[in-house]
């Protein structure tokens, strides 16, 4: 006894569930939550709340619907919180993972699947991505100089680093890797006077590491025929309208897609062994391996825009991350975007 799954193995609980002809079907996605602390009211209220709300109209309307959402997983910001609870980032997600998912359950939130980014699957779906974009020339590589700490045997985040500001008349003696708290400079971490790993406290020293960047510019052209036609025909929201065309305006430069770290989605390329992708390029990924979880027909949801509707429920920050970013990605023909 005690198997109430009636004999099923986990992964043939996986549904069929897949787009009908003739009838409306609607994938709807609530921003993916950080992993790394408890679910607050912002969280709730902000994407998922409304989503919720959405999704439940859509039943009761009879259209076919899938709601999908999950915890964003990998990054910095994991590895940091892992450092400070003395575990693994593994362990540190497992334990958030459950923490959300309860808190969602609480509330009564009808996702049909509350998944996760750091499974297989997501892996798989990312690294294919990766792929198509190297097949199509949409990427390039580039040198840059990031301070590495020979103690820990790792580049350092900028987050990660503390050194005197080089600001003259500040000269305050924790400037972070990425902004000085004290006068407000924006910095790079190399800037840095007397730098000093956050970790071990000895003196990280400059060196070369190759990155990969996405070509925005290269599709500049597509992605604001794109998104002219689609911020209409979708109805986007005011605001997704504003940030899409601010972040056009301000122009596309190309976006580094790999980090120097170990929690994330392995790099497929030879030289690039040691080295992840970004959490802002896979986390885009997650609402796809997601679905890839919960369905076998996940590829019907998500590559058949004549008969799918994609609705994206998002807080105002997230906007050009789903708007402009995943455009590449090719994932988002019909969407809307609220937020
Ligand atoms: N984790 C991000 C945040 O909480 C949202 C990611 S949305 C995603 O701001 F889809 F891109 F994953
Ligand atoms: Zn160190």
């Amino acid at each position: 006894m005690g198997d109430i799954s009636g004999g099923l193995s986990v992964k043939d609980k996986k549904t069929t569930k897949l787009p009908i002809s003739g009838k409306r079907n609607i994938l709807i996605t609530s921003a993916l939550p950080y992993v790394n602390n408890v679910p607050h009211l912002g969280n709730i209220i902000g994407s998922v709340l409304s989503a919720d709300v959405f999704a439940r109209y859509c039943r009761l309307r009879g259209y076919n619907i899938i709601y999908m959402c999950g915890t964003d997983e990998y990054g910095t910001a994991t590895e940091t919180k892992a450092l400070e609870e003395n575990c693994t980032p593994q362990q540190i997600c497992d334990k958030y993972h459950a923490i959300h998912k309860e808190v969602y359950q609480w509330f009564n939130i009808s996702f049909d699947e509350f998944g996760r980014t750091s499974t297989p699957q997501q892996t798989e779906v990312c690294q294919a991505i990766f792929k198509k974009l190297m097949e199509n020339n949409w990427l390039s590589e580039n040198t840059m100089q990031q301070l590495y700490c020979d103690t820990c045997e790792r580049f350092l985040a900028d987050r990660h680093v503390e050194g005197n500001c080089p600001t003259p008349g500040c000269n305050y003696d924790s400037a972070r890797g990425d902004q000085c708290e004290n006068c407000g400079k924006l910095l790079n971490p190399t800037e840095l006077l007397d730098p000093r790993c956050k970790v071990c406290r000895s003196t990280p020293r400059i060196r070369d590491t190759n990155h990969l960047f996405l070509e925005l510019p290269l599709l500049k052209d597509k992605l604001e025929e794109y998104i002219n036609s689609m911020s209409v025909a979708g109805g986007w929201s005011q605001n997704a309208v504003q940030t899409t065309f601010s972040w056009l305006k301000e122009g596309l430069k190309p976006r580094c897609i790999t980090r120097d770290l170990k929690w994330g989605v392995p790099v497929p390329l030879e030289r690039f062994e040691d080295k992840v992708f970004y959490v802002w390029f896979d986390a885009p990924i997650g609402y796809v391996s997601i679905t890839s979880c919960y369905t076998h027909e996940w590829e019907k949801w998500w590559k058949n825009p004549e008969n799918v509707e994609l609705y994206q429920f998002m807080g105002k920050d997230n906007v050009p991350f789903h708007t402009v970013s995943t455009k590449f990605l090719n994932m988002n023909k019909n969407m809307r975007h609220m937020c």
